[in-house]
């Protein structure tokens, strides 16, 4: 039998085994879909207004009055933040549709400006940049190692006594289990859609070596879905925001989630961490605010 959903041809053997063909297709990352359905995105994938206002209060209190930004993405959220008028900012994202129908240019000032870009290459001068700032952006690497290569490349382009605000997305300290994860769900303990996600997502990540393919998320979404039909149904979670995760279905993207302590190891190198926060919102334990500042 082949299954016709797998981005690889897979042939299922009546011995019981599945043989992965090597696939022809390019990778495919799903951040073009992702583009096109932003607006049914919500916290905790995306940050909460309390995250915000955490990430203004560390702004206000560390970068002065007249900050050069770098954004790594176009998370709209930060870049509206009231910056201060004398503000800089630059956003680099590597998806031109990322940039085109997510990056709200048209409600900042000409001073504020996207550029398309990769975070291991930034396209800023050393030293340029007085806070940096990323959402989630250690999650969606090509592969956990080249943090270290893109915490390098914003030590290069941060100036000395500067601040980087990282909200990550990390693994709680105890496993979560899928079993755990359809109590929850079961008793009414779950709000979002995306909270369940993203739950989903980092319980099925063996370990931070080998990360999780979104499309796993996928599949087991689609074989809970028929299992537990009733409790989510009784969600009533909006279609749109739920078919968010079809995304997923072709994609070719691992992701990544560490834990804290794996997370302030990345950061050792080039970055002291100063604050953690959390914020008091669904899963806000898992989606910490790092404040860092730049070794000498
Ligand atoms: C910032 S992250 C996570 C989403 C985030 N939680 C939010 O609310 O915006 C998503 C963005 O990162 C971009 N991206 C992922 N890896 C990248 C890389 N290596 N260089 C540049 N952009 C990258 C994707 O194109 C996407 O627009």
């Amino acid at each position: 039998m082949t299954r016709a959903h797998c981005t690889r041809t897979c042939v299922t053997f009546s011995g019981g085994y599945t043989v992965i063909l090597p696939s022809s297709e390019p990778p495919r990352s799903h951040w073009t879909e992702h583009a096109a359905t932003w607006d049914h995105f919500g916290p905790p994938l995306r940050p909460h207004p309390l995250d915000m206002a955490r990430v203004q209060a560390v702004c206000a209190a560390r970068c002065g009055d007249a900050p050069r930004a770098l954004l790594l993405g176009v998370t709209p959220e930060y870049a509206l933040l009231p910056w201060p008028a004398a503000t800089r900012l630059t956003a680099v994202d590597k998806c031109a549709d990322m940039i085109a129908k997510v990056w709200p240019a048209k409600r900042l000032p000409g001073s504020f400006r996207a550029m398309e870009g990769q975070w291991t290459d930034l396209p800023l001068p050393d030293q340029s940049v007085d806070v940096a700032m990323g959402d989630g952006i250690s999650t969606v690497l090509p592969h956990w190692s080249l943090m270290d290569k893109i915490l390098s490349e914003l030590y290069r382009v941060c100036a000395p006594g500067s601040t980087v605000i990282l909200r990550l997305f990390v693994q709680p300290d105890t496993p979560d289990t899928l079993e755990q994860l359809m109590d929850d769900l079961e008793v009414g303990c779950i709000q979002g859609f995306h909270a369940f996600k993203l739950r989903l997502l980092m319980l099925l990540q063996r370990d931070l070596a080998s990360g999780i393919q979104p499309r796993q998320a996928w599949q087991t979404w689609h074989a809970l879905r028929r299992q537990h039909a009733a409790s989510i149904e009784a969600r009533r979670w909006p279609v749109p925001v739920m078919d968010t995760i079809e995304a997923y279905a072709s994609s070719s993207d691992t992701y990544w989630f560490p834990k804290v302590g794996e997370a302030l190891q990345a950061f050792d190198r080039h970055f002291a961490p100063r604050e953690i926060h959390y914020s008091d919102v669904e899963l806000g334990n898992r989606c910490p605010i790092f404040v860092l500042e730049r070794r000498a």
